[in-house]
């Protein structure tokens, strides 16, 4: 079985501004407050899975400056691994949003050193993954080094999870070596390339896909939960039904949550029933990973094997 993971992606340090409207062309206005937050698909999923309890290990790279020593200690800090995190010349991946009362968001990103993660830093991880592994994947760092990386890890025999976000063209050959594919819905119409607009198309879709990938899928939709298509069986898993007061990282929740039910020896489904418990906590309050449940709160309404 399972007992360690390892994320390979990306850290950003977030700062997200509040306000009332957006300023004019030549225009500087005043926003009402600022956030400093530690962010990033791969930092958000580690620190999900890390808050489980699980033995989680961040790969990826974070620059010589002060928002690299923010993400660092921010992921320690809830018990993430950083012995394969490096730092590199110049600014940390980061990303700047303003967000206005009525939810309207505009956000604009630096990859940074996101964009620094080589092959060379993959076969520094050679030792570290192997058959007791799950590994997983964001698309926020080079795709190269994404693809050199699934390559590794098909050899050492690991469990490989891409979580295809945000959407990009991978050669299929490269999905086809997957464990398990997940996407949201916006996604999945891209890489299916058809519109995904209801359930039943999207159990429809997900057929398709996990035919042609020959690994399990999981399509997430939001509030109307997610449908898991896994050797022959096709299972949609509702959402909790909790008073939501933001949706920043439910995706890179469910997907920490997914790993918990994955190394404690559930099958993909119940580990979806489990992420979808972990989703439902970190919608209830604001932010990523200051969100994202520990395993006693997730606890509280997961009623599973
Ligand atoms: N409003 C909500 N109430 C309860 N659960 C939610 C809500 N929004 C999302 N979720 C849960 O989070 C999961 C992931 O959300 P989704 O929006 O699909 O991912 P992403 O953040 O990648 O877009 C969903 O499958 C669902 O279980
Ligand atoms: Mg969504």
């Amino acid at each position: 079985m399972y007992n360690k993971v390892i994320v390979i992606g990306s850290l950003n340090y977030d700062v997200c501004l509040k306000l009332a409207r957006l300023p004019e062309e030549g225009e500087t206005n005043f926003a009402d407050s600022v956030e400093y937050c530690s962010g990033g698909k791969g930092a958000n999923q580690a620190v999900q899975a890390a808050k489980l309890g699980l033995t989680v290990y961040m790969a990826g790279c974070i620059g010589e400056d002060e928002s690299g020593d923010f993400l660092k200690r921010t992921v320690e800090g809830y018990g993430v691994r950083t012995d394969y995190l490096k730092r590199v010349p110049g600014n940390s991946g980061m990303s700047v949003a303003q967000s206005l009362y009525d939810g309207g968001i505009r956000a604009s990103v630096v990859k940074g050193a996101n964009d620094c993660v080589t092959k060379e830093d993959i076969d520094a991880l050679g030792d570290v993954i192997s058959s007791d592994t799950i590994v997983v994947f964001q698309l926020e760092i080079p795709l190269e080094t994404i693809i050199y990386a699934i390559d590794l890890c098909r050899k050492k025999g690991a469990y490989i999870i891409l979580n295809g976000a945000p959407a990009a063209a991978l050669p299929e050959e490269t999905l086809r070596k997957l464990d398990l594919f997940i996407v949201n819905e916006v996604e999945a119409s891209f890489y299916g390339n058809t519109e995904i607009d209801s359930e039943e198309k999207a159990e429809t879709e997900i057929r398709r896909m996990t035919e042609r990938l020959g690994a399990t899928c999981i399509f997430t939709l939001g509030k109307a939960g997610s449908v898991v298509c896994s050797e022959g069986r096709t299972e949609m898993i509702p959402s909790k039904k909790v008073q939501a007061v933001e949706s920043t990282g439910a995706g890179d929740s469910f997907i920490g949550g997914l790993c918990y039910g994955l190394v404690n020896g559930k099958d993909i489904f119940e580990s979806s029933r489990f992420a979808t418990c972990c989703s439902a906590k970190t919608v209830c309050k604001t932010g990523g990973q200051p969100a994202m449940p520990t395993l006693d709160e997730v606890m509280e309404i997961y009623k599973g094997r």
